[in-house]
This record gives structure tokens, sequence and C-alpha cells, in this order.
């Protein structure tokens, strides 16, 4: 297998216009800027008017990432799409963006591991390739959480925003292209965070909806703590796995959950603010999108050059969390 590696070939990004500023939040529930910058470093979120759903975004940054890969639609035999906020339960989210692409030759589907969603799918995408499974893979991070989010609830209401990354995925000269990649869960920690209602547990019905029980529920405090500690961990992992220390690192782009657990870590890995990348002040958590528009965002300002490392390092709900280790 360590013949062929999978590299991306392109990138692309998209989201909402509309903003949600941390002044438009100090009116509906009782916060300030001060605390959510102090405690979050999020200044902005982007939020999705009515009418706007997940796919419209995915199909718009992964139109870029195909074409920035050079290829047709047509050339992408898998669609990954990782998202915790599908368009609807039937049929996948994946499916519906395989339509509005005309990728008629793809296989797709959703993924759902939250935050981690886009290393899942990267590393699915990954083994596809190297297996010959695969040519030419699209791997999507789409949410819009803003849906699902409780705008009385102070401690989850300041966090989260929409949008979509996307990165199409290639066999390219093995010296590139992913070294390492690693993920993990533990469902015993599912009440850290989730959306309890609107499945088959706890069907939706008008006592569900009165209840809130579709609506995000999270014990921040003990997640800060677990997404430290793991996303430190696993990114130790994949570059020793690789052979390769912090110091290797060009940039590390983790999930931006929270500007002090991206500090947090970075400071556990030795990998100094200059090469870690951070959004988060202006489209705060965007879960499985966050490291795809960040990874987009760092192509877009040249931060990543040939030969680079880059370390993509991710934690979420279920819980789970991932990293993956890059030779751009
Ligand atoms: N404005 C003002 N005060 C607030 C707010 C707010 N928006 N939210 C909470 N507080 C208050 C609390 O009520 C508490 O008050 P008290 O001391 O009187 O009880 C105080 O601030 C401290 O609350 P903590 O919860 O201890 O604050 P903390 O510093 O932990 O910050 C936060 C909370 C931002 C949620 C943090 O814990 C965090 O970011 N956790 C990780 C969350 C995360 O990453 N979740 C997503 C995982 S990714 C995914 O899968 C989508």
């Amino acid at each position: 297998m360590a013949d062929i590696r999978a590299g991306i070939l392109g990138t692309g990004h998209s989201y909402p216009e509309g903003i949600l500023t941390n002044a438009d939040l100090e009116k509906m529930v009782e916060t300030s800027d001060d605390w959510i910058t102090s405690r979050t470093g999020i200044k902005q979120r982007r939020k999705a008017a009515p009418g706007e759903y997940t796919s419209l975004f995915a199909v718009k940054a992964a139109r870029q990432a195909i074409e920035r890969a050079g290829l047709e639609p047509a050339d992408i035999d898998l669609i990954l799409c990782a998202t915790v906020t599908p368009d609807q339960i039937l049929p996948s989210t994946g499916c519906i963006i395989q339509a509005e692409l005309g990728a008629n030759k793809a296989a797709a589907m959703d993924l759902v591991a939250a935050c981690s969603g886009f290393l899942y799918g990267l590393t699915v995408a990954d083994t596809m390739i190297q297996t010959g499974k695969s040519k030419h893979a699209l791997v999507i991070g789409a949410e819009i959480l803003t849906q699902y989010v409780d705008y009385t609830d102070r401690q989850t209401c300041i966090l989260f925003g929409d949008g979509a990354g996307a990165a199409v995925l290639g066999a390219v000269e093995n010296s590139h292209g992913i070294l390492a990649s690693r993920i993990r869960s533990d469902g015993r920690y599912e009440e850290q965070l989730f959306s309890p209602g609107g499945g088959t547990r706890r069907p939706a019905s008008a006592e569900t909806l009165a209840a809130g029980d579709h609506f995000f529920k999270m014990k921040g405090n003990e997640l800060f703590k677990v997404a430290v500690r793991s996303m430190a961990e696993i990114s130790r992992e994949v570059l020793e796995e690789a052979g390769l220390t912090a110091d290797d690192v060009k940039l590390f782009i983790p999930h931006q959950a929270n500007q002090r657990i991206t500090d947090a870590v970075a400071s556990k890995l030795n990998v100094d603010t200059e090469r870690v990348y951070s959004n988060i002040a202006m489209h705060g958590n965007t879960s499985s999108a966050s490291i795809p528009i960040g990874l987009d965002e760092c192509v877009e300002a040249g931060k990543i050059q040939k030969d680079d490392i880059v370390l993509l390092a991710s934690f979420g709900g279920g819980v789970t969390w991932g990293a993956v280790l890059i030779r751009w």
C-alpha cells in the first residue's frame, strides 16, 4: 500500500453571507463581546438565512475544489460528505451534492463524526485511493449548525457558525501526500455534546420540539479538557508514525473550536503561534467544515507551498478525534 499515496489536488470553501456578531448576541442572551472574545476568541460567525441549507454551500466548495484539481465532476468516483446537519434524513447529503454536481460516476455517502468528520473522510479516501478502489475522491465538511443552536443557551449559541469546505484527493508522487492519519472515538462520552431528539430513540413530536431536544446540548468544560488532551496525543502519534517531529511542521491547522483549545494544543506540541492557523475570530466553530475552510484559506493565501508539512487535528462530538499529516 505504501507505493501509492493520496494527496490533496484541490481545495475550496463557501459560507453564507449572513453574519452574526458578538454585538448581535449581546442583544439575545446575557453575554458580552468581552466574555466571548476572551473565553473563545470568536468575534463573529456566519449564519445561513432561512431557505439556505447545507448542500448549497457544499456544492459551491466542491465545484471550486474540483476545478482547482484540474478535473471535471465526472472524474470523481467517491464523494464523502461529513456533516451532522444534513439537508434531510434521506437521501444522504452526499447524494444530493452528487446530483447537483453531475458527478454521476461516483459513490456518494454521508459520514457522521461531528467536528472530526473531515479528517475521518480524508482517512477513508486515503485508504480507498491506496487500495486502488478510488482514483479521485471528493471529501466535504459542511454544516448549517445555527439551525440546531438554542439561542437562549448562552453557553452554546456563541460558538457555532455555518459553512463548507472541500478537498479533492488523488494519487501523488510517493514522498508527498498523506504521510500518516489516525482517527479515534469514544462513545462513552456521548452526552458531552449531543442532540437527543428527532431520531428513532426519541422521535420528533410536539413534546420533543417544545423541550428543545433537537438542539445541541454541551458540557463545555469537560469537552475542553478531553479535546486538548486527545488532539495533542493523536498529533504526536501521526508525527511519530511519519518519523517527524513538531519542528518539521510548517503549518498546524486544528479544528477551530475555541482559541484557548488551539493555544493549549499548540503549546503541548511545542508548535509556536506563527505556525498555527486560526480563523475562529471570523467563523466560530463550524464543526466538520472548520478544517477544510482553514485549509483552503491557507492555500489561497499562499501559506502552504510544495514540500511543506501540514498537520491537521480535530476533536468533536461522539466523542471523536483524529489527525492527518500531509507533505504538500
Ligand atoms: N457569556 C457570559 N457568561 C457565560 C457564557 C456567555 N456566553 N457562557 C457561560 N457563561 C458563564 C457560566 O454560566 C459560568 O458562570 P458561573 O461561574 O457563574 O457559573 C462562567 O461563565 C464560566 O463558565 P464555564 O463553562 O466554566 O466557561 P469556560 O471558560 O469553560 O467557557 C466554553 C465555556 C466557551 C463553552 C468552553 O468550555 C469551551 O469552548 N468548551 C469546548 C467546547 C467545544 O469545543 N465544543 C465543541 C466540540 S466540537 C463539535 O463537535 C461541534
